[in-house]
């Protein structure tokens, strides 16, 4: 993870280099955005979230202590609660709402040898897809290589460790289908 994390900090410009470090040391401690004393919190990490990840649509929301990596695509108007985890290779379609303690865990250990500790077996990185129009509930752990179709939910507390259906709400752990929002005769896409 150290080698995959000092490859991103490399490519990146000095002036993305500035606002992701700006953004870890200050932004993402500001008050949340609904408090009346925020500060301009919002506006604040907007602009420097906007700046250092990869791609950030319109009207981005993040809330206190949410730490975002800089290989991250963010659809518009797109909210992230207070202390998520987005790692990279993470990429979030519009309208995606994302409740708090929500983390998106795009790697995963190797731990195929048994003479050599895990954390001395490198890492294999597997990008999440979150398509738009859904909604992560709270404590959500999202587990790499795994796609979220679009108008999906995911319910509170849910794993998921596979694909997630367009249309679908899923929960428990793993996370499996439990109804879908919408009948099979007026199914969209
Ligand atoms: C997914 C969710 C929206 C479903 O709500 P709902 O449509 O009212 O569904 P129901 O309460 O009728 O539940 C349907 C079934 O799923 C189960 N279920 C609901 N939420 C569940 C969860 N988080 N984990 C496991 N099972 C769950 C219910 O127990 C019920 O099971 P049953 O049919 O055996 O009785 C809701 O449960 C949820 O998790 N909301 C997220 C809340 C949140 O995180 N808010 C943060 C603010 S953004």
């Amino acid at each position: 993870m150290k080698t995959h994390r000092k490859k991103t900090l490399k490519k990146m410009s000095i002036t993305r280099k500035l606002m992701f470090l700006l953004y870890n040391i200050v932004g993402r401690f500001l008050p949340r955005t609904t408090m009346p004393y925020s500060l301009g919190s919002q506006a604040i990490r907007r602009f420097l979230i906007r700046n250092y990840i990869d791609s950030c649509g319109e009207n981005l929301v993040v809330e206190t202590g949410a730490l975002i990596s800089p290989n991250v695509c963010i659809g518009n108007n797109c909210t992230i609660g207070e202390n998520c985890l987005v790692r990279s290779q993470v990429t979030l379609g519009n309208d995606v709402l994302i409740a708090q303690n929500v983390s998106f865990i795009s790697f995963q250990h190797n731990y195929e040898r048994n003479d050599v500790p895990i954390h001395a077996q490198g890492e294999i990185f597997s990008p999440i897809m979150v398509g738009n129009d859904v909604w992560i509930g709270i404590n959500v752990v999202i587990l790499a290589g795994t796609t979220i179709g679009d108008h999906a939910i995911v319910a509170a507390g849910a794993v998921v460790t596979k694909g997630v259906p367009a249309w679908s709400v899923v929960a428990g752990v793993p996370a499996k289908v439990i109804k879908y929002r919408k009948c099979e005769n007026e199914y969209i896409s």
